[in-house]
């Protein structure tokens, strides 16, 4: 207790913005986009301008809602490629956040380039944000109030597909870290790009859903501080696993927004929880 009076911590506010969906800068002499990207991107317009001016305008609003740190929960670039890890590199360094406080992880889009595109990037353009994202399982961002646990779902697939995978080993490693008794005091937040939620016997969920994902659920389940922060959906979503409180949470799309209305999802740690605070102005 300090001497004016009883010692208030002071909330940590993490925001979420997920499914950017950035592409390459172009030319006026670059021709039409490949048959792939229009694929993926049937139902939005291509337009990298655009699309990198949405990215920022989300980030502005994580930093004026004064985030202690920023959550991307996948699907930063359309296709993976090495041109498009480096626009969206170049968006994020001009936002002049602290990378410490930066989280990225890939999503189904991220992969469908290569096999190896989300390492190189790590590796290359977004190095400086590689020590708090996805880079190995089990890699912990612990803070004094909760611990985020960023993981990489991905699977270099098909066009054809858009699902995820949660392997053995990276179930394992976050068991490990959940059921570390230093975290056990903390708000703990697993970042995935799918939902955990799907059924096994409905052919959708192959073709679209995460692998493994009952293993993140019996997670859930059975630690009370445990949260999940992911996208995929591109919509809101708030899911009660459990009993009490909700858990899982989806962020929109920002590929999906009006640069001048950016949807950033807000949370606040509270006594060892997350809890939704709604949208940053
Ligand atoms: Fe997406």
């Amino acid at each position: 207790m300090s001497e004016g009076g009883p010692y208030v911590p002071t909330l940590q506010r993490i925001a979420h913005l997920s499914d950017v969906h950035i592409l390459e800068r172009r030319g006026a002499n670059d021709g039409s986009y490949s048959f792939s990207t229009r694929m993926v991107s049937v139902h939005r317009r291509l337009d990298d301008n655009a699309r990198a001016l949405k990215m920022k305008a989300a980030l502005e609003s994580a930093k004026r809602a004064r985030a202690d740190h920023i959550v991307i929960s996948g699907d930063l670039t359309e296709l993976g490629t090495p041109k498009q890890f480096e626009r969206f590199a170049e968006v994020l360094h001009d936002s002049n956040l602290d990378a410490d406080c930066v989280t990225l992880v890939p999503g189904n889009h991220d992969a469908y380039d290569s096999s190896h595109g989300w390492k190189n990037a790590m590796a290359g353009p977004l190095r400086a944000y590689a020590s708090c994202s996805a880079t190995e399982p089990g890699r912990t961002i612990d803070r004094a109030t909760f611990a985020i646990l960023p993981v990489d779902a991905s699977r270099h697939q098909s066009i054809a597909r858009s699902g995820g995978e949660l392997t053995e080993s990276t179930a394992e490693a976050l068991q490990r870290r959940i059921e570390d008794p230093a975290l056990r005091a903390k708000a703990t937040i697993v970042v995935v790009h799918h939902p955990p939620f799907g059924n096994d016997r409905n052919p959708w969920h192959f073709i679209d859903g995460l692998r493994g994902h009952d293993r993140l659920l019996t997670l859930l389940v059975k630690h009370p501080q445990l949260h999940v922060l992911h996208g995929h959906r591109h919509r809101i979503v708030d899911r009660i696993v459990g009993g009490g409180k909700n858990r899982v949470f989806g962020a929109s799309a920002t590929v999906d927004d009006a640069p001048s209305r950016p949807r950033v999802r807000l949370y606040e740690v509270r006594d060892g929880s997350l809890e939704s605070i709604g949208l940053a102005a």
